[in-house]
């Protein structure tokens, strides 16, 4: 029996496959290479030191899905692939709905046809909205301010409705707070097409001298030093995740919902100053207006993901920044 991982050759899926091949699972990936390249499946396999099938092509594409689902046995699917720029989900919406809920739906019309009944899904902290009190638990009310963060919400709605109408079907809802890091390998990490979105990419630019500084979003926040606080996890942490995740729906039915983050918050000045320890390099930086959108902190409660999953973080933000420098600025 295969686990399939959609959206393999990506930045979490690609982590995620590495440590499925390091427990001796048997994986199939299929991805379009909209947001990546066959480079980091090279990565896996040198990592993993195993082979595995890739598929490329879209999952929209019904007979392909039939295809690869009909050549191979699979159990699973842990589903990765998916647009992730909230910017560009604001401008593009209608490419976000369409790629993201309805790729969605196509993986699970093939899943019935061919009765595979287990899917382990990427969701998002993006998922509790602007105005939940933190930490954030599972069971607060979901809401989103732009289409990416509505194609997280719809997407856990139509899984739970799928394992209402199918008690033989388990899903589990991952909702990942901010993944960063790298392999330590130092083969494999993000990579990013354009101008970053995210912040650690954008250290990385300025860090390699690319860039010649960071803006910092905000100085007047009620936070620890006024800057944005986020729950930053380990991204070999979190493919970890799935790991565990996977392990449950093996043995339970139904949708669940967990928290992936470490439950500590840290500032994007203490992120700064993590990142110049770790690598050695300046990151210089300048204080701009907040970011439209933004919340002041964010980061998780962790007890559920420990009781149900029996998985925890176990990488810090030190480990995070290395990881990440070994990656970014090797020759
Ligand atoms: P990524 O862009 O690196 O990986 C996604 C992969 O999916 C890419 O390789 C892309 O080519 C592929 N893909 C996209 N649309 C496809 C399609 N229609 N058919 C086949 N392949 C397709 O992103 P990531 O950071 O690895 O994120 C993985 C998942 O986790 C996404 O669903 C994302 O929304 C979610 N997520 C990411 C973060 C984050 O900060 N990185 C946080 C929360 C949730
Ligand atoms: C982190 C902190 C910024 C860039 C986003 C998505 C969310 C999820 C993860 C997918 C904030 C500050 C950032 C910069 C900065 N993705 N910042 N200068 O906004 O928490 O979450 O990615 O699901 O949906 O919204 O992450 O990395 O963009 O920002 O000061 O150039 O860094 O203000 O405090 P965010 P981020």
């Amino acid at each position: 029996m295969s686990v399939l991982v959609t959206g393999g050759a990506g930045y979490i899926g690609s982590h995620t496959a590495v440590q499925l091949l390091g427990c001796g699972e048997d994986i199939i990936i299929l991805d379009n290479f909209s947001n990546s390249s066959p480079e980091m499946l090279d990565g896996i396999r040198q990592i993993s030191n195993k082979t595995f099938k890739f598929y490329e092509g879209d999952m929209r594409d019904g007979a392909l899905l039939d295809r690869v689902f009909s050549e191979n046995d699979i159990e699973a699917v842990i589903h990765f692939a998916g647009l992730k720029a909230v910017g560009e989900s604001i401008q593009k919406p209608l490419e976000y709905y369409d790629n993201n809920i309805n790729g969605t739906l196509c993986i699970l019309e093939t899943m019935k046809k061919h009765n595979c009944k287990i899917m382990i899904f990427s969701s998002s902290a993006t998922v509790y909205g602007n105005d939940n009190p933190i930490p954030f638990t599972e069971d607060m009310k979901t809401s989103a301010i732009n289409p990416y963060g509505w194609t997280k919400v719809f997407i856990e709605h139509i899984l739970e409705g799928v394992c209402e109408a199918d008690k033989d079907f388990s899903a589990v809802l991952l909702r990942y707070f901010n993944p960063i890091g790298a392999h330590k390998s130092g083969i494999i990490g993000e990579k990013p097409n354009g101008i970053p979105n995210n912040i650690m990419p954008y250290i990385m630019k300025v860090a390699s001298g690319e860039y010649d500084h960071l803006n910092v979003f905000g100085n007047d926040y009620d936070t620890v030093d006024g800057t944005g606080v986020r729950d930053y996890i380990h991204v070999v942490d979190l493919a970890d995740g799935h790991l565990a995740a996977l392990a449950y729906a093996r043995k339970h039915k139904g949708a669940e919902t967990v928290n992936l983050g470490t439950g500590k918050g840290t500032s994007v000045l203490e992120l700064v100053a993590a990142y110049e320890k770790a690598s050695g390099k300046k990151v210089p930086y300048v204080f701009a207006p907040r970011r439209q959108g933004d919340i002041a902190a964010c980061y998780a409660d962790v007890s559920k993901a420990k009781k149900l999953l029996g998985w925890q973080a176990k990488y810090d933000i030190d480990d995070m920044c290395a990881d990440n420098a070994r990656w970014a600025l090797k020759e």
